[in-house]
Formats: C-alpha cells, sequence, structure tokens
C-alpha cells in the first residue's frame, strides 16, 4: 500500500482539521462541543478517507492474533478489586463477563500509519479544540496509549467506567450483529459514585442507556470517567476492531499498575513508578 501522510488518512473534504482558520473546521469543533455537553458522547461520521481506513484496518487485522486476553474473564465497574468489607451487592463486588482482548500500544512501531495519525500534532490540536481543553497531550502510557480492541465473535466488554477522562476511538470493522457501544451518560461524578444507580444499571434499567450506531471510519470522542458504558457481545462471525487513541490534561500521566496489567497482560517501570507516585484529579474508586 502506498504511504498515506496523516492528512491522507482523514477527509480533508469533510474534516480539514490542519486548517486552523476554517470556517468548517469551526464549525465541526462546535458540534462536537455541543453533542460533548449534551450526553458526553459526539461522533464524526466518516471521519477516516477511504484509504485512511484501509491501511488502519490493514495495521489492526495484521496484529489481531497478538491480541490479550486476560484468563481471569470477569470484572466490575472499577475493573478493579472486589472489597470484601462491602455488602456482596455492592457494584465493587459484582463481576460480569469482559471476554475481549487488546493488541498493545507497543506493538505498533513509530513509523506505522496509525502511530503517524496519533501522534500527528494537528489531531492533537483538533482533538483539544473539540474537547475545549486548554492543553491535552498524548498518553504518556507505553502499553495503553494507542491500542486496538478485538471483539471476536461471542466476546464482550462489561459496563464499566474508564481512568482516562476522554476517550478517542475510531471503528475499524464492525460485528455484523451484536457488538454495539452502550452508555449512561453522567452517571457518576467526581463527588459522587452514585452507587445505586449503577446498581440499576447492573439490574438491566434500560430507562438511561443509550445506544450508538458507530460505522468503520467514524470518529467517536467519549467521555467514559464519569459515564457508565460497555460493548455488547458479539453476536456475528466478523471481528469488531476498534482504534482507541488516549489523551491526558497532564502530562506524564500513565494506567495503574493493577489496571494496565489486567486489561494488557504487561506492566513497565513507567507504571510501577507512577503507582508510587499518582497524578490523579479525583478520588474515585477508579
Ligand atoms: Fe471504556
Amino acid at each position: 500500500m502506498t504511504r498515506l501522510t496523516p492528512q491522507q488518512i482523514i477527509d480533508q473534504d469533510r474534516y480539514p482539521i490542519a486548517a486552523a482558520d476554517s470556517p468548517q473546521r469551526r464549525e465541526v469543533v462546535d458540534d462536537v462541543r455541543t453533542s460533548l455537553a449534551d450526553d458526553g458522547c459526539a461522533v464524526l461520521r466518516g471521519f477516516l478517507s477511504g484509504d485512511g481506513h484501509a491501511a488502519l484496518l490493514a495495521e489492526a487485522a495484521e496484529r489481531e492474533h497478538l491480541a490479550f486476553y486476560n484468563p481471569v474473564n470477569k470484572a466490575n465497574v472499577h475493573l478493579g478489586d472486589p472489597d470484601p468489607t462491602l455488602p456482596a451487592d455492592h457494584p465493587r463486588n459484582r463481576f460480569f463477563p469482559r471476554t475481549n482482548g487488546f493488541v498493545r500500544a507497543d506493538e505498533w512501531d513509530e513509523t506505522s500509519h496509525s502511530k503517524r495519525l496519533y501522534d500527528w500534532a494537528p489531531l492533537k490540536d483538533f482533538l483539544q479544540d473539540c474537547l475545549a481543553k486548554d492543553e491535552l497531550h498524548v498518553y504518556e502510557d507505553p502499553v495503553s496509549n494507542m491500542i486496538v480492541n478485538v471483539q471476536r465473535t461471542g466476546e464482550e466488554f462489561n459496563w464499566h467506567f474508564d481512568t482516562n477522562e476522554f476517550t478517542i476511538t475510531m471503528l475499524l470493522q464492525s460485528a455484523d450483529s451484536g457488538g454495539r457501544f452502550e452508555y449512561v451518560p453522567d452517571l457518576r461524578s467526581p463527588a459522587d459514585e452514585n452507587d445505586a444507580g449503577v446498581t440499576a444499571v447492573l439490574d438491566g434499567d434500560r430507562t438511561g442507556v443509550r445506544t450508538l450506531d458507530l460505522r468503520p471510519g467514524d470518529l467517536q470522542f467519549f467521555l467514559g470517567r464519569f459515564s457508565l458504558h460497555r460493548v455488547t457481545p458479539n453476536t456475528g462471525d466478523t471481528t469488531r476492531l476498534l482504534l482507541i487513541m488516549s489523551f491526558s490534561e497532564r502530562p506524564g500521566s500513565v494506567g495503574s499498575v493493577q489496571r494496565i496489567r489486567s486489561l494488557y497482560g504487561k506492566v513497565t517501570d513507567e507504571h510501577r513508578a507512577a503507582s508510587a507516585a499518582p497524578v490523579r484529579a479525583d478520588a474515585l474508586m477508579d
């Protein structure tokens, strides 16, 4: 395949993101901000060009077999340990199937299309504008900053909250059926875990649940730290492949040793050092 520039990976007609003064870019940014304020989620349809989508999909498909699957295939909403001091029906102590896998960030080299797009400054600047942040940084976690979520037939990702506040995803290949992204906007806040609200969703309450019809080539913004979310079981024959790019408002943040080991099967000295002196903005359980 011809080598594409990061700009060519994106549909420039619809999303001229490197043109800082373009009215079209400003309009897109405004739309994203409106959607994020509404429910913590925004989608840019057809963000990737045809060639760009093909290039990123090829790189993900080549690495699909490298996906790490944690043999402990159940998780709670915090993707953490149970707490015996809490009641058995507390969300912390309720475990559900988490059977999808992840291809780690360090499986892509710096010259890959995926990594070059992730590291492209105009993309970061555009996302920063969309998220209305004073600063944004590439997430410095060497294992998890740019990954592919692999969801084969029968696999699912349980209801959970993310560690990082913002997640940027690009769907590369959808499931033929199932594999749907569902979320409950702003279910918790920095001051309140809202255990009762979380319990209701785990018990099957669909009142606040929204479902997203993502298509290959779409870019999704999601504020996953406060919105509970999951991906329903893949009930088709095609593997769902989702590219996930993480950014942080603060430089130097990485995931916790426990979470990174659980999701990716590998931690580095950076994780061990950060866990000894965590950089955190709130006191949520993770
Ligand atoms: Fe998530």
